[in-house]
């Protein structure tokens, strides 16, 4: 370690990588060594502002002057980092998804587990300070036990035409983030996936065989119910909603809205739209999950989310995936592992 810093080297500059390098460069127990990006140019814009430097994804994963690596690349590229990462014993945090189906994942996970390598999946909203607060007053009992969850989570636009393409679907890109923290919230693991889904927001979403609308509705074993509702377009800013009901009550958190201004006049009362997407409306939770992971693997301490957890979500997506396209409930076996 470089003066008691985590030296990080991070793969892929885009919009996600761009906000991990600003809090890792910020962060005064991490440094930023190394940006890699297939496009250069992306590369050497963070790497100039970060104070890193630019070399290429191969060089960074076997550099022995990082200790970590935090994996911004496309979806389809995150198992083979993270496995070559373990191999060479880098600790290492990774966007979500693990990859584009369980399988993958699996096998990914296990190669983690036998190198014993720190993996933390980036399941941003865990860290979310409303989302937390949620979670910590179920598990002190403050609504009894929880009955349904209810996660509202709408895009206001869909995301690049480039980025769709190798994103997965909506299920494993997007509704990912609900199948973590349905998980989180329920305290369970559902076993039962119900889904429907459409194209209305833009045909072209569609003829590249995705949807951009969805609802999936999940069971666990005791009964505790989920709904998910997701659409790739919300015309009111980031639409990001979360109620749990309980046997003593209703835990609720609502959107984040760019003032707390509120006008009124004979016509009724107007706030303004939601906070406009993701890097708003996360941006202290995207601060706190990178904490966790400097901190954690500086100290020792366990990484969370976990492989594992990446593993669970994906499962759901898989099945969610396979209920849209057959109109069929999915079941699920609780494997050992999984
Ligand atoms: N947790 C979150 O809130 C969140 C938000 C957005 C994206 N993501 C995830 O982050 C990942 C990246 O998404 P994004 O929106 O930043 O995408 P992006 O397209 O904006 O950025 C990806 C970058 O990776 C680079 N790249 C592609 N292949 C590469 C390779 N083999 N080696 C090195 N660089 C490569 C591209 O040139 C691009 O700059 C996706 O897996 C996505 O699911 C997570």
């Amino acid at each position: 370690m470089d003066k008691g810093k985590l030296r990080i080297g991070l793969l892929g500059a885009g919009r996600i990588g761009r906000i991990h390098g600003g809090n890792i460069a910020a962060h005064p127990r991490a440094r930023l060594a190394f940006v890699a990006d297939a496009s250069r140019e992306a590369a050497h814009d963070l790497a100039q502002a970060a104070g890193a430097a630019v070399a290429d994804a191969d060089r960074v994963i076997d550099s022995p002057d990082i200790d970590a690596l935090v994996i911004c690349t496309p979806t389809d590229t995150h198992a083979d980092f993270i496995e070559r990462g373990a191999r060479a014993g880098k600790a290492i945090f990774c966007e979500k998804p693990v990859s584009l189906d369980a399988q993958r994942t699996r096998a990914c996970v296990r190669v983690v587990e036998e190198t014993g390598a720190a993996l933390m999946i980036g399941f941003n909203r865990r860290f979310d300070p409303s989302f937390s607060t949620l979670r910590r007053r179920i598990q002190d009992g403050e609504i009894g036990e929880v009955e349904l969850v209810t996660i509202l989570s709408r895009d206001p636009s869909p995301p690049p035409p480039d980025y769709l393409v190798r994103s997965g679907g909506l299920f494993r890109d997007m509704m990912i983030h609900d199948f973590d923290m349905a998980r989180f919230l329920l305290g369970e693991e559902p076993i039962e996936v119900h889904a429907v889904a459409s194209n209305l927001v833009d045909p072209a979403i569609g003829r590249a065989g995705d949807v951009d609308t969805a609802a999936v509705m999940m069971k666990t074993g005791s009964g505790r119910i989920a709904q998910i509702s997701n659409s790739r377009r919300a015309t009111y800013g980031y639409d990001q909603r979360i109620e749990v009901h309980g046997s003593l009550g209703l835990l609720a958190a609502g959107n984040r809205r760019t003032t707390t201004v509120e006008f009124a006049d004979a016509r009724g009362y107007s706030v303004d739209p939601a906070l406009p997407f993701f890097l708003e409306r996360y941006a202290e939770a995207y601060r706190a999950e990178l904490d966790a992971f400097v901190t954690g693997v500086l100290d020792g301490a366990p990484l969370s989310p976990t492989g594992l957890d990446g593993l669970r979500a994906q499962r759901l997506a898989d099945a969610a995936t396979a209920a849209a396209r057959t109109g069929k409930a999915m079941r699920l076996t609780l494997e050992a592992g999984a």
